[in-house]
This record gives structure tokens, sequence and C-alpha cells, in this order.
């Protein structure tokens, strides 16, 4: 396996009314081809930050990201991107919203290949029968669900996930994370999500990266031996436990709320 993305040793501040906001310094993340990287951090340390370097929505002021061997210098349509607002258009069906993409990027597949995709990757998550449904008609989970599609159509060779289960409720989140799992077996992306959620990032990260409080570096990367299909169950080993445990306290330091001497 080699390394799809590579982020070296980045640093950028944004340019606001009251000077400049410095939101990364220091920011080194690998991640394998296939692999599925889990970032978590205290609020606005510059996560959402990190998504838009990798899809190269915008430039750093220093600092290098490459992605499959390329250094990423504009936006990239083998990106596909999910958020926790899934924001379906609402005078589209669900199979529509899906399709979307495929009329935007260049080479989609177009008719009924466009379809097809859509139609497989939504019986993949578990919404057939909801294909000619508008958003409005669906859950939540559903909505999601359907944006994973939407961000999955065109077959992109980086999934990134900006908390796109963080508004569910926990049972929701949890069928979401089983899904993720089944959808990784089927499709060969390789993963950065964004989470709030410890548990989250352990079920489905074969590697977490804790990041700093503002300015954000890399502060510590745990690597997570994955099994294929983990059940829930799984998070509550003592080994879970432990890891947990480490992550937990990292963020701790990363909010300033625990000395990183204290950090083994
Ligand atoms: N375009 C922008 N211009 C100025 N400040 C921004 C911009 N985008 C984000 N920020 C600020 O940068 C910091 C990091 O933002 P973000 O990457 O969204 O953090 P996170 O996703 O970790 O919560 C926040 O303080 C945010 O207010
Ligand atoms: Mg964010």
């Amino acid at each position: 396996m080699s390394p799809l993305i590579k982020i070296k040793d980045v640093r950028h501040a944004y340019e606001t009314a009251s000077g400049p906001l410095p939101v990364l310094d220091g920011l080194d993340v690998t991640v394998q081809e296939g692999g599925f990287c889990a970032v978590v951090g205290p609020s606005g340390c510059g996560k959402s930050t990190l998504t838009r370097l990798v899809a190269g929505l915008m430039h750093p002021d220093a600092g290098e990201v490459w992605l499959h061997g390329d250094l990423v210098k504009a936006p990239r349509s083998t990106v596909g991107m999910a958020f926790q607002n899934p924001v379906l258009l609402e005078w589209r069906t669900i199979l529509q919203n899906v399709t979307l993409p495929l009329e935007i990027v260049p080479d989609g597949l177009k008719g009924a290949a466009a379809k097809e995709r859509a139609r497989y990757l939504l019986s993949l998550v578990g919404l057939d029968g909801f294909e000619d449904k508008r958003p409005s008609e669906l859950s939540g989970g559903m909505r999601q669900r359907a944006s994973l599609c939407r961000a999955l159509v065109h077959q992109p060779e980086v999934l990134i996930l900006d908390e796109p289960f963080g508004a569910l409720d926990a049972f929701t989140r949890e069928d979401l994370w089983q899904t993720m799992h089944q959808v990784k077996e089927s499709e060969p992306f390789t993963a950065v999500l964004i989470t709030h959620d410890l548990r989250e990032a352990l079920f489905l990260g074969d590697q977490v990266v804790v990041l700093s409080g503002r300015p954000a570096r890399t502060q510590y990367v745990m690597d997570i031996p994955q099994t294929t299909r983990p059940t829930l169950d799984d998070l509550y080993t003592a080994e879970a436990a432990e890891r947990l445990a480490t992550l937990r306290h990292q963020i701790e330091i990363a909010q300033g709320r625990a000395a990183p001497e204290e950090a083994s």
C-alpha cells in the first residue's frame, strides 16, 4: 500500500477583519490507499479547513498537500464530500439527487448507466424503494444515507466526511457506522472522517489523528487494527476502553485541560 493522501507540514492563516487568524501550524497527515483516517480535535481548531485542503478548495500558506503523487493545486473531481447537513435538493427525487454529481464531473456516467449506479448505491445503504421520494419524505438518517450515495456516485478516490453523523440520534448513528463498513467493502475509496465522537473514530478509522487546539498541528496519531465487519460489541472490549481513554486524554491535552507531560 502507498500513501494516497499526504499532508506535509501545512501552515495556514485566514485573513480576517481583525488580522490574520492562524488555523493550521504543522499539520502532517498521511493516509494509505484504501485507508480510513478519522480526525478529531477541539471545536474550531481547523478540521473543516483540513478537508478543504484535501479537496483542493483552498491553498495553504505553506506546506504541501499530495493526492496520489500529485500536488493538489485546484479543486478535484476525484473527491466526494458529505457534511453534517445533507443539503439535498427538494425539487429532485432521491435518485436525481444522487445522480447530480454525474451531471457535473467530466466523463460522468450518463442516462441509464447513471441511474443504475445510483440505484446500486441506494440499495447498498438500504434505501431501495425510496428512489422516487423527495428528501422531505425521508428521516434524517435516510437523508444522510442518500447524501453518502451522492458523495460516492462518481467513484471518487477520496471520500471526505465532515461530521456526517453529528446531527443523528445515537442509534441511527450506530446503524450508519455499520452501513459505512458495508459500503467500504464494495467501494474502493480512501476516507477522511471528521468527527467529535471518539467511539465513531475508533469504530470506523484504521487511524485516528488528534489535532491540537488552534492553530492545529498533528498532536497524536493512533493506528487501529481493523477487522472486517466489526460489531458494536467490539467497542466494549478492554482494548477498546483503553484506546478510548487514551484518545480522551489526548483531547483534554488539545483543549488545554490536561498537561502534555501526563501523556504516555
Ligand atoms: N474562510 C474563513 N475566513 C476566516 N476565518 C475562518 C474561515 N473559515 C474558518 N475560519 C475560522 O478558522 C477556524 C477553524 O475553522 P474550521 O476549520 O471550520 O474549524 P473546525 O472544523 O475544526 O471546527 C475557526 O475559528 C473559524 O472561525
Ligand atoms: Mg468543522
